[in-house]
């Protein structure tokens, strides 16, 4: 069983345990006797359950499991506790154990809520407060129930919660606020400075752009989704320009997966203001990076990204030769981008397709009709590529895939999630049930370049509850806090640097650092033994745990997310920050 679906069942299970007690309870408080004591029984079994669940997890690691066997068990004792023999004892009258049933109810609801509107790290004040309440809503099911509740459960409810609010939940309090990110600090290097080589407008602006067919309301940069391909010969120098014409909510550009020097990474906030309606701004960096990356805007990006404001960077060692495409995935108002293209290739020609992941979830990628190479990732190159045949690849948001295959003289064809985007003559294959690659033992490996590191950080990827801002919300969260209350990395140049990164949530996180790229170390305690995977984006599924490094080597404040953009949106940044 994967750590992933040990979360789901555990939750599950908790969910039925709550409901079987409360159940019970209410059953018990009508009478209905045999209802009653099966939903008891039922809820009885489901809560000692979990300790085979809550165990599984806290061997797979603690981030999974602090709060529940710190929170969640305890209670869930006490539930077994005080219902257990009450129900062993068969009570004559069902009604005298409602209030024990209902104790048992609040006890296991009260740790699943801890679970889900905080999760990791647990707090003393977050399980005083979870005491506090299972206590005062039994007293008041007491009342209600027409009795009078012990004194001793209202006095110990009282005296959790103040001791939660002394405690502190980290719900609502921010102990060690995060030092404000600084906005108008200047890193210029020799990287931004030369005379151009390559220059280019990108004029962002409303428009309705056609697609399979349909017209549909976009951004666009100069009027077209995606915006035009910037592409550049490695030592050019590249200066755009960009412009806003009507994007009320402002424009930005960022080199997704290009490590350029800080003042030109495009984050509004941090590294410049946003681009308003009529004013412009004026990218330079160098083109030292070979391979293929993206553009896009960085202001309200969630938005942004979606309504099209993205297009297409690449730097080539030489002037291509052979077929050299770029294939950026999007779904523009729920239509998938880009339209199917046909071209005829003669045999023998070298072939690369550059596959980029604009949206944000994962998208599945398949080959047919030739064997191929996957020749780099988010732009670097791998090392000792192994021909791969009828294998699909999963390409993270925001990831690039190039592949490499010198053409047939039968036809072949790209898939995207079982639609053809690329061909070269018709082909029907049915790629739906081809394994899939995984890039950690994909060529050959070399050893890791580091053997300690200077500064270690962990994030644990989930959802909780976030009081601070002006609105109550569900947030996507980083150790429990989310944007902007996230503490930043604070690192040194020169330092070696690891991540531990942490998914204990339900969804995929596609992770993003920006400035640099990362090595993989590992995955669920796995070592990465194929070739050096040096990535900017990488998916971390639901209970997946990986641990990468890098040298921090590009100083500045870099954001660090995740690439779906409405969980960035929704908490999931922090920062890097150089002191
Ligand atoms: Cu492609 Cu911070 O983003
Ligand atoms: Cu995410």
């Amino acid at each position: 069983m994967t750590v992933g679906s040990l979360l789901a069942a555990d939750l599950v299970i908790a969910v039925l345990a709550a409901a079987g007690w409360l159940g019970g309870g209410a059953a018990s408080a009508a009478r209905r006797r045999p209802l009653a004591l099966g939903l008891a029984a039922f809820a009885l079994l489901a809560t000692l359950a979990r300790a085979v669940t809550i165990t599984a997890l806290a061997r797979a690691g603690w981030w999974f499991a602090a709060e529940k066997v710190l929170v969640a068990a305890p209670l869930s004792l006490a539930a077994v506790a005080v219902a257990g023999p009450r129900l062993l004892r068969a009570p004559g009258d069902i009604r005298s154990v409602a209030v024990p049933l209902l104790f048992a109810g609040y006890a296991v609801s009260g740790g699943l809520l801890v679970t889900v509107l905080h999760g990791y790290p647990a707090s003393p004040g977050l399980g005083l407060l979870a005491v506090a309440g299972v206590l005062a809503a039994t007293a008041v099911s007491w009342r209600a129930l027409g009795r009078r509740p012990s004194p001793t459960v209202s006095r110990v409810a009282l005296a959790a919660a103040v001791a939660a609010l002394v405690t502190g939940t980290g719900l609502a309090a921010t102990p060690d606020a995060a030092p404000a990110v600084p906005h108008d600090h200047e890193y210029r290097d020799a990287r931004t400075v030369g005379e151009p080589t390559r220059r280019f407008t990108l004029t962002a602006g409303t428009a309705t752009v056609s697609v399979s067919g349909r017209d549909v309301g976009a951004w666009a940069f100069n009027g077209q989704v995606p915006g035009p391909e910037l592409t550049a010969t490695v030592g050019d120098v590249l200066e755009v320009t960009l412009r806003n014409r009507d994007i009320g909510r402002g424009v930005t550009l960022h080199w997704h997966g290009y490590d350029v020097p800080n003042s030109q990474d495009g984050v509004p906030g941090v590294t410049q203001a946003a681009v308003l309606p009529g004013q412009e701004f004026v990218y330079r960096f160098r083109a030292d990076q070979v391979g293929t990356y993206w553009y896009h805007t960085h202001a309200v990006s969630d938005v942004g990204v979606r309504m099209g404001l993205y297009g297409v960077l690449v730097v080539r060692p030489a002037p291509p030769t052979g077929v050299d495409v770029t294939v950026p995935a999007h779904t523009l108002a729920n239509l998938p981008l880009p339209a199917p293209r046909a071209e005829p290739v003669q045999a023998g020609t070298p072939v690369r397709l550059r596959l980029i992941n604009t949206d944000s979830t994962t998208h599945r990628y398949a080959l047919a009709g030739t064997p191929f190479q996957v020749a780099a990732i988010d732009g670097s190159d791998l090392r000792g590529p192994t021909p791969l045949v009828d294998t699909a690849v999963l390409i993270p948001a925001g990831g690039r895939y190039d592949l490499v295959f010198t053409a047939p003289a039968t036809p072949v064809a790209l898939f995207v999630d079982g639609r053809t985007v690329w061909s070269t003559g018709g082909v029907s294959a049915a790629t739906g049930g081809w394994p899939v690659l995984d890039p950690l033992g994909y060529g050959v490996g070399s050893p890791v370049p580091w053997s300690r590191y200077d500064k270690e950080f962990t994030l644990v990827l989930d959802r909780g509850l976030d009081l601070h801002g002006l609105r109550p919300r569900y947030a996507h969260t980083v150790n429990g806090a989310a944007d902007p209350d996230i503490p930043p990395q604070v690192v040194r140049l020169g330092d070696v640097v690891k991540f531990t990164i942490v998914n204990r949530s339900s969804v995929v996180h596609p992770w993003h650092l920006h400035g640099h790229h990362v090595l993989v170390l590992s995955r669920n305690k796995e070592p990465a033994t194929g070739s050096p995977l040096w990535l900017d984006s990488f998916d971390v599924r639901p209970g997946d745990v990986w641990e990468v490094g890098f040298r921090a080597d590009n100083p500045g404040v870099w954001a660090n997310h995740c690439h779906n953009l409405a969980h960035a949106d929704a908490g999931m940044t922090l920062h890097l920050m150089y002191s």
